[in-house]
Order: structure tokens, then C-alpha cells, then sequence
């Protein structure tokens, strides 16, 4: 294992895939971790990320200087490497020049750290600050024009630092350098695969429930499937999800998340039937927030009322834990990375939501995972393509799909709509080039006319983006003969629509849903 000590860099994520890629399995932890609980991981190394502090400012986020007595090889990348080389007695300062961006290395020693890599190479640097003396205890192995002290290794203790950014594309050797760290300096062995991490949270996942019960919220989408599947693995029938059909749900939507739970894992899986509820707290609403708060309240007493019915499968177990899909990512956008550094981007759901007020233990054992590793983990655990290739779908559903009033006839015109759409999305190879594709229905009549008569009906809106993270999004660039397909199938076959049009508004400005 390499712990990453994450002091807020906004690449911190990507060192940890770096590794993963590499074999190795990474985990973030907090700066703030003790050594006594660093020593329990059993590190081979450990790396120091950047971060957006100044060592020298006050309340700077650090490390236990100890962690340098481990014995055990430490790499600090850009304010990682000033924060190690400061508490090992060099001295780091504003730099004159600011780097960002390129920057020409120029290699000094190619002994252990960067052995392979060409003398004059380009690197990605962004840091304000830098190694300015460096002291007698320390070697330089690589600068830059601005940058005396580019890369470093301690004389003495196993400890190496890169003002750089090893772990970007833009560093075009910096994999070999990741590399070097970790199979010549930690002796790594580069056999770790996503089985090994299922086995591995299984065996956390067991002694932490012991007799218990666990409790999993079900939502058809890649996430909470996983997490079920999972937790099917673990512990069986330890395992209650509920899935709450809130009638705000796709078409086949239930039927395939409870073939596929039935079929595929032994769980008990119980469907809350709730859309009426649902439907009756929405009655002539059109505020899209206000929606959203009202399907929220109903969401966490359908809960909890299923909850209240669970009863444990083992004697002396207790109805105790709570099982969550959160993700790295979402952890980052709701401001609660460890280092408490990264900016508060957006208040997502699933960090913070239904525990507290629950009073349940929290289980999230995919919180150091990204989207792409979690899909692949959903594969080696045996869940179908549909499921783990499937765009997000959001909590509040089809009500903030379709337009002012959520009502039964125009959530069910808006399903045919949809379905036709993915149909065509799916039929043309396009489902898997974009992130997710949608219909909205507007709350508009448009004119149009059919055979000899003069229609008023409503418009459909159809929603294609392409994106990495789902903060910024472009319109996807579909064929316009697929779009005229889906067009004239949308106005052929569903009733009441006259009109589609495609949505081309990126993010920002827009959102991707309309609501
Ligand atoms: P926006 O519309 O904010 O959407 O650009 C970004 C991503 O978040 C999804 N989304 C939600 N997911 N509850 C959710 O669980 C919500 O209230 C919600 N609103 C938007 C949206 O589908 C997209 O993937």
C-alpha cells in the first residue's frame, strides 16, 4: 500500500490513480494521520501531495515529522516536497519567478529516481514557492532555469521530492518517475488488481459489521449497485437494500434493478412501492427546488419506515450500519477532502445526507475510488453492462425532467420520449462516447401540423453531454441524421408532442439538467 498524505492538491486524485494503474493500491489519508495508524496500513512508501498552503504560513497543513524515521521511502510532490525538505532542514521561500506550466528539467543524477529518463526533459510545474537552500543533508538531482531544486533526495533518510508534477499527462516521463519511486525505491511489486481490493474490503467490511445488520439504499444507478454487489460479497444476507420506486423513474427502471439483484446476488431486497406518496407531495408544485425539498423529506421517511421493518439475520445483531456509494469525488466537491483545503464546490447528497439523521453507522467502502475504477470494479464483481455503464440518473428523477407540474400523464409522455431516445442513443453506438442523454419535457405548447389538422402539443428537449467530471459539460456533437431519427420517432410515437429540439448549451453556463 502507498498512503498519499493529501494536503489539498487538485491532483491529488490523479497520483492515486497513477499507482493504482501502476499495481500498487494508493489510499488518501489526512495529514494529520498518526504514525501508530500509518504503521497499521503497512506502507512500502509514502507520498507527500501538493497543496494550495505556503509552508511558512501560519496554519499550513504538516505531517508528523517522525513519519521521516519510519524508514520507509517518502517522495513529496511540489508542496509535499517543501513541506519534507523543510522539516529535514532546507529552506523554502517565495520564488523569485512564479512557475506554471512547462518548464525544461534538465536531469543531474540518474541514478534511483529518475533512471531512464532522457537528461533534458519537459515537466508541468505550478507552485509559487520553492526549495531555496537546500542544506547540507540534501542532493539535487534536477533543476530547472527557474528552478534550482527541481527534483531532491536526502543524503541519509529515504526521502525524495519533485517540485513538479509527476503524475500529469504534461509530464511526459512522469509515469517512469511514479515507476522508479515505486518498484526500485519501495520494492513494490505491481501485483495488486481491483480482486484484490474486493477481497481486502470484504475483510474490513466483515469485522466491522461482525453480527450486525447493514442497510443499503438502492438506486438503480452504477454507484449504490456496486456498493450492493459489493456488500452481497461480504456478508449476504447481512445485507437489506431498499429501493424506493418514487414513481419518478425511467421506464424498466425498477424491473431491471430488481431482476438483476434477484438474479444475480443472493441479497434481501425490498421495494418500497412509494410513488403515490411521492406524486401527492408534488401536486402543483412547479418550483424546482421546492421539489427537490419535497422529495427529499418523503425519501427519508419512505426510509426510514422500511428501515423500522429490517430485522437482523444474527442472533444478538442489531440493525446498526448504514452503507453508502459516496466517492472520492464526491467527498472533494463537498469541501470535506482531508486536507479540508479543496474548495467547496457543490453540496452533494451523499456526504452528510441521510446518516445523522438516521443514527446509523456509516459504511462507504468506495469513498477512495473514482467513477472509472468503480465501474471496472462493478465488472469484476459480475454485475451487467447495462448496470455498470449506466449516465447518472438524479435523486429527485423525472420531476426535475419534466417542467412545472409534475403530474402521472406527463411523467408517463415523458418516459415514452425518453426511451425512444436511448433506443436510438444505444442503437447508434452513441451510449457509451457521451455521459449522459436525457429528454426534458417543456411546460409549452408549440403549433404544428398533422396530416390536414393543426396540432397543439407540447415540445420535448433532448439533453446530450460529453464530460470528465460532470462539473463542466459540452452538448454533445450527435449526427444530425440520428438526431432526425430520433425526432421523427419522438413525434411519431409518442402522443401529445409536436416538436423536439435540441438542447446545444454547454456548461457553464447552463446546467445539464434543466431544473
Ligand atoms: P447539473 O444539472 O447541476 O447536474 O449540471 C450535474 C449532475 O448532477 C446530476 N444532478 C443531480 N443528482 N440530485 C442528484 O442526485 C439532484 O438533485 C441533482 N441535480 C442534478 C445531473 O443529472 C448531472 O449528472
Amino acid at each position: 500500500v502507498i498512503p498519499i498524505l493529501d494536503f489539498g492538491s487538485q491532483y491529488v486524485q490523479l497520483i492515486a490513480r497513477r499507482i493504482r494503474e501502476a499495481g500498487v493500491y494508493s489510499l488518501l489519508v489526512s495529514p494529520s494521520i498518526t504514525l501508530e495508524q500509518l504503521a497499521r496500513i503497512r506502507p512500502k512508501g509514502i507520498i507527500l501531495s501538493g497543496g494550495p498552503s505556503s509552508v511558512y504560513e501560519e496554519g499550513a497543513p504538516r505531517c508528523d515529522p517522525k513519519l521521516f524515521d519510519l524508514g520507509v521511502p517518502v517522495l513529496g510532490i511540489c508542496y509535499g516536497m517543501q513541506i519534507g525538505s523543510q522539516l529535514l532542514g532546507a529552506r523554502v521561500e517565495n520564488a523569485e519567478a512564479r512557475e506554471y506550466g512547462r518548464a525544461q528539467l534538465k536531469i543531474l543524477d540518474r541514478s534511483d529516481l529518475l533512471q531512464g529518463l532522457p537528461e533534458n526533459t519537459t515537466v508541468w510545474m505550478s507552485h509559487g514557492d520553492q526549495v531555496q537552500t537546500l542544506g547540507e543533508e540534501f542532493l539535487a538531482l534536477a533543476t530547472t532555469p527557474t528552478c534550482p531544486y527541481a527534483a531532491v533526495r536526502h543524503k541519509s533518510r529515504p526521502f525524495y521530492g519533485v517540485q513538479f508534477h509527476p503524475e500529469v499527462t504534461h509530464t511526459p516521463h512522469g509515469t517512469e518517475l511514479l515507476a522508479n519511486f515505486l518498484f526500485r525505491i519501495c520494492g513494490c511489486q505491481g501485483k495488486w488488481k481491483m480482486s484484490d481490493f474486493i477481497d481486502a474490503q470484504c475483510a474490513v467490511i466483515r469485522e466491522r459489521v461482525g453480527d450486525d445488520q447493514v442497510i443499503c439504499g438502492l438506486s438503480g444507478g452504477v454507484d449504490s449497485s456496486v456498493l450492493a454487489a459489493l456488500l452481497a460479497k461480504a456478508i449476504g444476507r447481512q445485507l437489506t437494500c431498499i429501493f424506493v420506486d418514487n414513481g419518478l423513474l425511467r421506464k424498466n427502471e425498477r424491473e431491471l434493478v430488481e431482476q438483476t439483484f434477484r438474479e444475480h446476488f443472493d441479497v434481501d431486497l425490498r421495494v418500497a412501492d412509494a410513488g403515490d406518496q411521492f406524486l401527492t407531495d408534488l401536486a402543483g408544485v412547479t418550483d424546482p427546488q421546492e421539489k427537490r425539498t419535497r422529495i427529499g423529506h418523503r425519501f427519508i421517511s419512505v426510509f426510514k419506515e422500511q428501515a423500522a421493518r429490517i430485522q437482523p439475520v444474527k442472533p444478538g445483531g442489531q440493525v446498526h450500519f448504514l452503507a453508502q456509494g459516496t466517492l472520492y469525488p464526491d467527498v472533494i466537491e463537498s469541501g470535506q477532502g482531508y486536507a479540508g483545503t479543496a474548495a467547496n464546490i457543490k453540496l452533494h447528497h451523499n456526504v452528510g445526507g441521510l446518516p445523522a439523521e438516521l443514527g446509523f453507522g456509516l459504511i462507504e467502502p468506495l469513498r477512495n475510488l473514482f467513477k472509472d475504477e468503480v465501474r471496472k470494479l462493478g465488472e469484476v464483481l459480475g454485475l451487467p453492462d447495462v448496470m455498470v455503464w449506466r449516465h447518472p440518473f438524479p435523486g429527485p428523477g423525472l420531476a426535475v425532467r419534466v417542467l412545472g407540474e409534475v403530474t402521472r400523464p406527463q411523467l408517463d409522455l415523458l418516459r415514452d420520449a425518453d426511451e425512444v431516445l436511448l433506443e436510438e442513443i444505444v442503437a447508434n453506438g452513441l451510449y457509451r462516447k457521451t455521459s449522459q442523454v436525457f429528454a426534458v419535457l417543456l411546460p409549452v405548447k408549440s403549433v404544428g401540423v398533422m396530416g390536414d389538422g393543426r396540432t397543439h402539443e407540447q415540445v420535448i428537449a433532448v439533453r446530450a453531454v460529453e464530460t470528465q467530471d460532470f462539473m463542466t459539460a459540452d452538448w454533445a456533437r450527435i449526427p444530425f441524421d440520428v438526431l432526425a431519427t430520433i425526432s421523427s420517432r419522438i413525434i411519431n410515437e409518442v402522443r401529445g408532442v409536436n416538436r423536439v429540439v435540441y438542447d446545444i448549451s454547454s456548461k457553464p453556463p447552463a446546467t445539464i439538467e434543466w431544473e
